[in-house]
């Protein structure tokens, strides 16, 4: 019986009221098979009879009774020993293993074999935790695995353990190894980009040849994202196939190695990033790897998005004192509109008219501290110029209120400009080798905040400022990479815990304001879209994708953030046509309907906006408040994708409210030609028996073809027609059940 054969911890959780029935750790010890199942997924592994932790099985959900057993592997000759056929859970580097090790160690005595195996184990109801340990040395490693009752999302991570008496040094550490079937027509997703141009989603061929996705900049970076997605190419499309994706919660140096080994079956190690990486373990000393999280979906790329954003909406994104996690408010962002040029009387004109079209969230940017008149200065003195504010922030601050406003921030804590009061105070306070060169990035360095007392001091200063002035939010910026990542002050053997221990201290800053503060929201911008991650998305409730505000070119950059991050977290503003990316002229509701995809800024000079404008803004903005829940926090499918295969000219996206009362939809076209028709748009998740009524967003008539309501099933089979023409012309939609 099902029950007595995979142990405890799913009997109690079959028998637990409370607990959801379809969440569950497992253990058979007959087989000593592990399985931990949870939404549409199980993820099985065992240990072998020589005692490797072996993976099993990760996919579709199996039946409970179902057998789950190791495929015994076998060297394929002397060139591929066992070891690398062998698809363990946490390989240590050692025993003939050619594949990616999850842990590499050295120690003193120059020995740099490891070879990890099963010591014990504990379960709860959704979470596993295996010890393993090298086969000579008390090096431990204590495996963590959990299980998202709803979503089936498995979340990985180690904990390294030096039990010896003697130092070890980690050479290399992840999170662990996922394991994909024997198959060859795997194809692999990932995201690419740079600065202005985040979020491209490339794919290729998983063949054999490792294909490693990482940053080695010190923070996440937009040159790759920390997210994967496998699909088959026999079995793939938006909506349906199988696809496996994974996303790593770290904001430091990162690596993923997707590789096909020897005997065809899909490796994907994940954890810090091996470049410039080393960590010394003292007696008694642990390390703890980031957690790299996976799913599984049998619903296509679609599915695999929507899975992943209600994983991120439920679990890791922050939630307020009721549990429950905010809608984004309606923002206004001053950078551009008036640069580093802000000041009292300009900020609280911009504040006044910002407010009159239903702006919920007023955010001065850069240059209201120090000496901050360009990028040169300033940074590191978080002090108010005085010359731009003689009274402080209060008057302003009182005005956004007056307003009926919150008031939000700009900050760049991490970093100082040499001409700043605090570089010139503290210029070891920066990362640095002892008499090199500083490689400056827009004319700034980073602060070392591996250091605690420079992380002491950046806590003390965005408290301090979060005391005395009524902020609701902060937009936290950081806008260069790491150059000469050296720390003098520290033994030279602990130099390189750097990668770890400043990515550590930053949380610890976050987490640390807002236990101080806990109404304060924050958003994560890197110069964009350079430190997105379910690290840093764990403590922040926004984050900026992309310096580029092209609407048009947002269309992109935006699908792209959606395969891996959801519309909940995602800013996107209104700003000036023609926009000074591509000097692209579009029209206002073009622009807003760009921007309504996710949380809705605006970003454009107001004091040149016309009566027109305004008006049409605030019914934008109004249309916007009704649909906002439903688009953030909705389930996305994404009906028209960008340069995709169906050759269309158009966007579309569609979100859908959890109880499919309320759907939206954005059109978008880039070029009409040669009178050539376009095709109706289909919608998807809508309750097929339900009647909606459909309507314009921007109030304009439907067009006299389409009719006022049909049922859900009329709109996704026969779908609406909707009349675009010419160039960047765009319609929105809301489809209300009745
Ligand atoms: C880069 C950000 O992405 C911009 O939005 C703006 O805040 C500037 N920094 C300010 O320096």
């Amino acid at each position: 019986m099902v029950m007595r054969r995979w142990g405890a911890a799913l009997a109690a959780a079959t028998m637990l009221a409370a607990a959801p029935a379809h969440a569950s750790a497992g253990y058979d010890a007959k087989t000593r098979m592990f399985r931990l199942d949870g939404g549409g997924t199980t993820y099985a592994f065992g240990v072998t009879d020589d005692g490797y932790l072996q993976a099993a099985y990760w996919g579709g959900r199996l039946g409970a009774d179902d057998p789950i057993r190791l495929t015994k592997a076998q060297g394929l000759s002397g060139f591929d020993l066992v070891n690398s056929i062998l698809p363990q859970e946490f390989p240590g580097q050692g025993a003939g293993l050619y594949t990616e090790p999850a842990l590499k160690v050295a120690w003193p005595d120059g020995n740099r074999d490891l070879v990890l195996k099963y010591v014990s184990h504990k379960m709860s109801r959704d979470h596993v935790e295996i010890v393993l340990k090298d086969i000579e040395r008390p090096l431990f490693v204590t495996l963590d695995y959990s299980i998202d009752p709803d979503t089936g999302v498995v979340g990985r991570s180690a904990r390294i353990e030096n039990r010896s008496d003697t130092d070890v040094r980690i050479d290399q550490a992840e999170a662990g190894a996922l394991t994909l079937p024997v198959a060859h027509d795997y194809r692999l997703h990932y995201l690419t980009g740079r600065w202005a141009a985040e979020w491209t989603l490339q794919d290729r061929p998983l063949t054999p040849g490792a294909t490693v996705l990482e940053s080695r900049r010190g923070s996440t970076g937009s040159e790759n994202n920390p997210w994967f997605a496998i699909t088959r190419d026999h079995d793939a499309g938006e909506e349906y196939g199988p696809v496996w994706f994974g996303a790593l919660a770290w904001s430091g140096s990162w690596r993923i190695t997707v590789d096909q080994d020897p005997a065809g079956e899909v490796r994907v190690v994940g954890g810090f990033n091996p470049f410039d990486f080393a960590y010394r373990l003292k007696p008694g000393e642990s390390l703890d790897t980031p957690t790299f999280y996976a799913g599984y979906s049998d619903h296509g790329m679609g599915g695999a998005s929507r899975l992943l954003h209600r994983f991120e909406r439920d679990t890791i994104l922050p939630h307020d004192a009721d549990g429950k996690l905010p809608l984004r408010p309606v923002l206004y962002n001053s950078w551009e509109a008036t640069g580093f040029d802000v000041d009292e009387a300009g900020q609280i004109a911009l504040a006044e008219k910002a407010a009159k079209i239903g702006v919920e969230r007023f955010v001065m940017d850069d240059g209201w501290f120090g000496a901050r008149n360009d990028d040169h200065a300033g940074l590191g003195d978080w002090t108010v110029n005085r010359t731009k504010f003689p009274n402080g922030l209060k008057p302003l601050i009182d005005k956004v209120h007056g307003l009926g406003m919150q008031f939000g921030l700009w900050v760049e804590p991490e970093m100082t400009n040499p001409d700043s009061d605090l570089y010139r105070a503290h210029p070891d306070w920066v990362m640095n080798y002892t008499g090199r060169p500083r490689t400056e990035g827009r004319n700034q360095l980073v602060l070392n905040l591996a250091r605690t007392d420079v992380r002491d001091y950046i806590f003390k200063v965005l408290d301090d400022l979060l005391d005395e002035n009524d902020i609701q939010f902060l937009k936290w910026d950081y806008n260069r990479n790491w150059s000469e990542p050296g720390w003098p002050e520290a033994d030279v053997a602990d130099q390189q815990q750097i990668y770890v221990k400043y990515v550590r201290n930053l949380y610890w800053i976050i987490d640390k304001l807002r236990a101080r503060h806990p109404k304060l929201e924050i958003e994560s911008c890197s110069g964009g879209g350079g430190r997105v991650d379910l690290g840093i998305m764990s403590r922040t409730d926004e984050v900026w994708p992309s310096d580029n505000t092209d609407p048009f070119d947002r269309l992109t950059i935006q699908n792209g953030f959606t395969y891996a991050y959801p519309p909940a977290a995602m800013m996107a503003w209104v700003t000036a046509s023609p926009n000074w990316v591509n000097n692209r002229a579009t029209s206002l509701d073009y622009r807003f309907l760009s921007a309504m995809q996710g949380g809705l800024g605006i970003g454009a000079d107001l004091n040149k906006w016309s009566d027109a404008e305004f008006a049409e803004a605030s019914r934008m903005v109004a249309a916007y408040k009704r649909v906002r829940a439903t688009v953030q926090q909705g389930d996305l499918y994404r009906l028209i994708i960008p340069n995709g295969i169906d050759r269309d000219d158009r966007v579309a996206n569609l979100s859908v409210s959890p109880d499919k009362q309320q759907a939206v939809l954005f059109a978008f076209l880039h070029s009409s030609q040669e009178l050539d028709r376009l095709s109706a748009i289909r919608l998807r998740g809508l309750a097929p028996k339900k009647n909606y009524r459909v309507a314009r967003i921007d109030g304009r008539p439907l067009a006299d073809d389409t009719p006022a309501k049909a049922s859900g099933a009329y709109w996704m089979a026969r779908g609406i027609d909707v009349p675009l023409i010419g160039d960047f012309d765009a319609a929105g939609y809301i489809f209300q059940a009745i």
